[in-house]
């Protein structure tokens, strides 16, 4: 009879056995799967777990915190955290294709792990939270070619580590599970899927500070609202897109002329198919009034009413 403690014990032997006395490096991305795979390595060899942190400065609101204090200062895990925002900033100046962001976001991703994996010398080994469902996605080209595109794939062949996948056999529910059972933060385990690009793909076009400071604000009183609903667990992702239009508005006796915020809400299984939530009047007037009244240059919000298909959930 299988039980998660069970599953604990067996790999924390096997990790020990496999791993020895030499080094291990992570890709932490602050997601469910790296977090897990991460505290479970942890559990079995301590500090010659290092884990390498790429704040790309397209994360939400306080999020880097959150993962630093979750996992470094309340657990221990050894975590290498890395700003590179103004270098992801830099090479995305200008740049307003979708792909094209996409693009340098994660070739940039792997660059600035590469340079602290590289100074870590004597890691011998790479570990990665891959789940079953990505083991199977893996058996065609086009999934690999998605995977590839959504995580950070292809590092360890480049880089000659030897894989560690403690997660392999394990369904997300059972990765939720696992990591509540390891003491990582209930909130952390349950969160809403978040994409590797981050911020980046919810500022539609060029991306400027500026426009970034104002979905990452909206966007952190949209999540505060739901939460306070207690709608967080039931909607399956929820975010705020800056369109990068701007209409007129009125406030005091004068006219404003400012930006307007998305709302996109969505409940779904999979993230293969999605329909707008139907979250309440009432709790959507709360989140619009909040957000015109508390970040500036936005007067005006709207409510994406669209399922998938034929949107996506994402704007670009
Ligand atoms: P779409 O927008 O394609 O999104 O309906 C489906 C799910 O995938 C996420 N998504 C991404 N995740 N890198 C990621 O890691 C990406 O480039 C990316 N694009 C979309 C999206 O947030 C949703 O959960």
């Amino acid at each position: 009879n299988w039980s998660m403690d069970d599953f604990i014990d067996m790999q924390v032997e096997s990790i020990r056995k496999e791993v020895g006395d030499k080094k291990v490096i992570l890709g932490l991305s602050g997601g469910v799967d790296s977090s897990v795979t991460a505290v479970l390595i942890h559990k079995a060899i301590g500090d010659q777990l290092t884990c390498i942190f790429v704040d790309h400065g397209l994360l939400r609101k306080n999020e880097a915190d959150e993962v630093m204090n979750a996992l470094s200062r309340d657990l221990g895990v050894k975590i290498v955290k890395v700003d590179a925002a103004d270098r992801f900033l830099g090479k995305l100046k200008g740049v307003s294709d979708p792909e094209q962001k996409r693009k340098i976001i994660g070739k940039e991703f792997v660059e600035v792990f590469n340079e602290e994996a590289k100074k870590m010398k004597d890691a011998e080994y790479l570990a990665q939270g891959t789940l079953y469902t990505d083991v199977i996605e893996s058996g065609t080209d086009t999934a690999q070619t998605i995977k590839s595109h959504h995580n950070v794939g292809g590092l360890p062949k480049k880089l000659g580590f030897k894989l560690i996948e403690p997660l392999r056999s394990l369904f997300k529910d059972e990765t939720r599970e696992l990591g509540e059972k390891l003491g990582i933060p209930h909130d952390l385990v349950w969160r809403q899927p978040f994409p590797g690009p981050g911020l980046g793909i919810r500022v539609l076009g060029e991306i400027t500070p500026e426009k970034l400071e104002i979905v990452r604000e909206s966007d952190a009183i949209l999540r505060e609202e739901i939460k306070k609903a207690g709608l967080d667990e039931e909607i399956w992702q929820y975010f705020t897109v800056l369109p990068g239009i701007r209409s007129v508005g009125v406030m005091g006796d004068g006219r404003t002329y400012d930006y307007a915020v998305g709302i996109r809400a969505v409940t779904s299984i999979d993230g293969m198919t999605a329909d707008f939530a139907k979250i309440p009047w009432d709790v959507l007037q709360k989140i619009s009034v909040r957000i015109v009244n508390e970040v500036d240059h936005v007067n005006r919000i709207l409510y994406d009413v669209t399922s998938k298909p034929p949107s996506t959930i994402e704007w670009e």
